[in-house]
C-alpha cells in the first residue's frame, strides 16, 4: 500500500478515528452554519447590504474563494455521513442480542439523530436547487439583478416556507446533540463540564433555529421586503 496514504486507511479502520472524522468535519459544518447565518442576517440591514455580501461570495480570490468553500464544505459532508455510516454499521454488528437500557437510550438517540441527518441532506438538496443551482427560471432571472429580491420572491411560497420551517426544526435537534457529540468525542467534556457542555449546545442550536427561521417567517409572515 502507497505509504502516504496508510495513515488515512488506520484512521478509517479505528472506531476512534472514524469518531474524530464525524467530530471534525461535524465542526467545520457548525462553524459554516454560524458565518451562513450571519451572512443571511444581513437581509435585515437591506437590499443592497445583502446584495453586496453575495457579490462579496462570489468575487472573493478572483471567483475562486467560493469554489474552494464549496469542495471544503462538500467533502466534509461525505466523509461526515460516511463516517457515520461505517460506525453504526459496526455499532450494529457489535451489539449483543439483549441489550442493555443504556444500549437502547443510546440507539434510540442515534437514530434520531439519523433521521434528522438525512432530513438535513434531503434539505440542503432542495436548499442548492432553490438558491444556488436556481432551477425555478424566475428564480434565476431574479437573482441576476439582486440576490437579496431572489430571497424575498423565494419564500413567498407557503409550502416552501414550511419545508424550512420543519428542515430548522430538526436542524435544531441535530446540533443540539451534535455539538455535544463534538466536545465529547474531542475529549472536552468532562463531569464537571457536563452541564455547561450541555447548555452550550442548546444555546447554540437554539441560536441557528430562531436566525434561521426569523427570515423566512418575516418575509412570509409579516411580508418583510414585500
Ligand atoms: C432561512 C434560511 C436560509 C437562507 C435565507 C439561505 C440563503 C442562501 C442563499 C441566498 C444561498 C446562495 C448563495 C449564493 O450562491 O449566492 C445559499 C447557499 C447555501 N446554503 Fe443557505 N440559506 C439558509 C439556510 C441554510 C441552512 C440551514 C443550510 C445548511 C444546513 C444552508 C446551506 C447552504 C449551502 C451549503 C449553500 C451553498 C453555498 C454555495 O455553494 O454557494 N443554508 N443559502
Amino acid at each position: 500500500m502507497n505509504a502516504s496514504i496508510r495513515p488515512l486507511c488506520a484512521i478509517w479502520n479505528s472506531s476512534i478515528g472514524k469518531k474524530y472524522l464525524v467530530a471534525l468535519t461535524g465542526l467545520v459544518l457548525v462553524l459554516f452554519l454560524a458565518g451562513h447565518l450571519s451572512g443571511n442576517l444581513l437581509i435585515f440591514v437591506g437590499q443592497e447590504a445583502f446584495d453586496e455580501y453575495a457579490k462579496f461570495l462570489h468575487t472573493m480570490l478572483h471567483g475562486a474563494g467560493v469554489w474552494i468553500a464549496r469542495i471544503i464544505l462538500l467533502a466534509c459532508l461525505v466523509i461526515h455521513i460516511a463516517a457515520t455510516i461505517a460506525l453504526t454499521r459496526q455499532n450494529a454488528k457489535a451489539s449483543p442480542k439483549y441489550e442493555h437500557e443504556k444500549t437502547i437510550q443510546a440507539s434510540r438517540s442515534s437514530r434520531i439523530m439519523i433521521i434528522s441527518g438525512l432530513t438535513i441532506l434531503a434539505f440542503v438538496v432542495y436548499h442548492l436547487l432553490h438558491f444556488t443551482v436556481r432551477v425555478d427560471s424566475d428564480l434565476a432571472e431574479i437573482a441576476k439583478v439582486s440576490p437579496y429580491q431572489m430571497v424575498i420572491r423565494g419564500f413567498s411560497n407557503g409550502i416552501v416556507v414550511l419545508f424550512y420551517v420543519i428542515a430548522m426544526s430538526l436542524l435544531c435537534s441535530h446540533l443540539s446533540h451534535g455539538v455535544q457529540s463534538i466536545f465529547q468525542t474531542l475529549g472536552l467534556r468532562s463531569k464537571k463540564s457536563a452541564s455547561l457542555i450541555s447548555f452550550i449546545s442548546k444555546a447554540y442550536a437554539l441560536v441557528i433555529l430562531l436566525g434561521f427561521l426569523s427570515i423566512p417567517v418575516a418575509i412570509y409572515i409579516f411580508n418583510y421586503g414585500r
